[in-house]
């Protein structure tokens, strides 16, 4: 027997936050019902529930987009982290976000925190350069990576920010299974090659799915 529609949701919620905890799911749940995060709740909320046992000083998430995944953030972040977003304002992939997404990123921050916004093609050499100052020596905790889906464009935002992640520091990628319905996105071809040379851990929802779409990769470098 099915669940009434109108179930569906609370027990969605109900699951995850048996599975991931109440903060992680909740957290999860704004940033796709309030901030258009295109995730699927359960695999969000896995990943935010591991960012937080992380407590990062320093987050940085490339693809910002309405600014869904990058809400998370700061709630699990470290007192007085460092907040970077980097998107491409009318870029592939969802469309990047304008300045009134900005406004709104400041406002998830709490008292103590720090954002940096860059509206910039991540893969210009200034880009890294501006990353780099920003960072001024700081190490990176906690890298999210969830602009260019293309193959040349995730391989290329992971070496180039993937050094500045520190040792045991976390990288994650979205979008790491296959959808026949998208091949645009060329995510998972990389995640095959990395997950084997990492301490790696996938979020996917239901468990075991290999195809269809979405899904959360993340590694321990
Ligand atoms: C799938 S959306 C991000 C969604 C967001 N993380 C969320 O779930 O709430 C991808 C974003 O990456 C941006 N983007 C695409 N290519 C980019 C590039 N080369 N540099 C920076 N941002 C890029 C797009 O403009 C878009 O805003």
């Amino acid at each position: 027997m099915s669940l009434p529609s109108s179930l569906l949701g609370p027990v969605r919620r109900l699951t995850t936050a048996a599975r991931h905890g109440w903060g992680p799911t909740r957290l999860a749940d704004h940033a796709i019902r309030r901030h258009q995060a295109v995730q699927r709740l359960p695999e969000l909320a896995g990943l935010v529930s591991m960012v937080a046992a992380l407590k990062p000083n320093v987050v940085v998430e490339v693809g910002t987009r309405h600014g869904g995944t990058f809400s998370c953030w700061p709630t699990v972040a470290a007192d007085g982290a460092l907040l970077v977003s980097m998107d491409l304002p009318a870029g592939s992939f969802g469309g990047g976000s304008g300045d009134p997404v900005l406004a709104r990123l400041a406002e998830f921050l709490r008292p103590g925190q720090r954002l940096e916004t860059l509206r910039q093609d991540s893969h210009l050499p200034a880009s890294r350069e501006w990353l780099v100052g920003v960072l001024a020596g700081r190490p990176i905790d906690f890298l999210f990576l969830d602009g260019d889906h293309s193959l040349a464009g995730i391989r290329q935002d992971f070496e180039t920010y993937g050094p500045l992640v520190r040792k045991g520091g976390l990288v994650a990628f979205h979008d790491i299974l296959p959808d026949p319905g998208n091949a645009h996105i060329q995510v998972p071809e990389f995640w095959a090659e990395l997950r084997g040379r990492y301490d790696a851990r996938e979020f996917i929802d239901p468990p075991g799915r290999t195809s269809g779409g979405m899904g959360i990769g993340v590694v321990r470098v």
